[in-house]
């Protein structure tokens, strides 16, 4: 009787994919997607990383790592429908999507499989001016989307830099909402994808990980 009733809830059991897209590369895009996993699967939720960049820069990193988990798959776009299926058969609970840097009928068929599709930029003009047509793929998907401020240089005094500020009511314009938290500038991130692991492993307490949380807490409640 109650393993009938397991079976039943397994087969009700949901997946959610967040996904990162950006027509450029460099924004952010491999190094967010491998820290929300890496904290969704440290909150307990059983999580799948699917890096679709023929790069492979997400999989180099989960290559480095010792921990097994989040489980990683690397495969195309057009196979993410069905990897999707069998995450959700086999009891994942979170899929983060990596994809390469494009705004093209595969960042679309992502987006569209999506329960949120999260932006990166980094804040300087010709870095926002790029993801116009990402933003507008997104919105025509009508799937939740977010524009995610990273690589930010710091700010004084709790205040955001004037760089950082001034982005944020440009992207006023661009139909999606802009993530509260933005994601600095650290060195902490950028070792986490020659280490093989995550900022919130090695340094669990420090201000990049506590921006990532905050990220994370945006996505999941975002999340359709
Ligand atoms: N917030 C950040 N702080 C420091 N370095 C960053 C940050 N975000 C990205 N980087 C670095 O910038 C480079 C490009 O980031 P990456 O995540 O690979 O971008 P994408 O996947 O969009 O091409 C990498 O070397 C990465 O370590
Ligand atoms: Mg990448």
């Amino acid at each position: 009787m109650v393993r009938k009733q397991a079976t039943k809830v397994a087969g009700k059991h949901e997946v959610r994919t967040l996904a990162l897209l950006a027509q450029k590369g460099g924004a952010g895009k491999s190094t967010l997607a491998l820290h929300l996993a890496v904290l969704a699967q440290q909150e307990g939720l059983r999580t799948l990383l699917v890096d679709l960049d023929p790069q492979r820069s997400t999989a180099a990193w989960w290559r480095a790592r010792t921990a097994e988990t989040p489980e990683l798959v690397e495969t195309d776009p057009d196979s993410l429908a069905a990897v999707l299926d069998a995450a959700r058969a086999d009891g994942v609970q979170l899929v983060v999507v990596d994809t390469r840097p494009s705004a093209e009928r595969d960042a679309v068929t992502v987006a569209r499989l999506a329960s949120l599709s999260l932006i990166p930029t980094r804040p300087s003009i010709l870095d926002l001016r790029a993801i116009g047509a990402t933003a507008e793929l997104v919105r025509e998907t009508r799937r939740p989307g977010g524009i995610v401020l990273n690589a930010c240089p710091p700010g004084r005094g709790g205040m955001d830099a004037s760089i950082v500020s001034e982005a944020r009511s440009g992207l006023r314009d661009y139909g999606l909402p802009v993530v509260p938290v933005a994601i600095h500038q650290r060195a902490d991130l950028a070792h986490a994808l020659i280490d093989g692991r995550a900022v919130s492993e090695f340094a669990p307490t420090g201000k990049a990980t506590r921006e990532l949380r905050q990220l994370w807490r945006w996505a999941k409640e975002n999340m359709a």
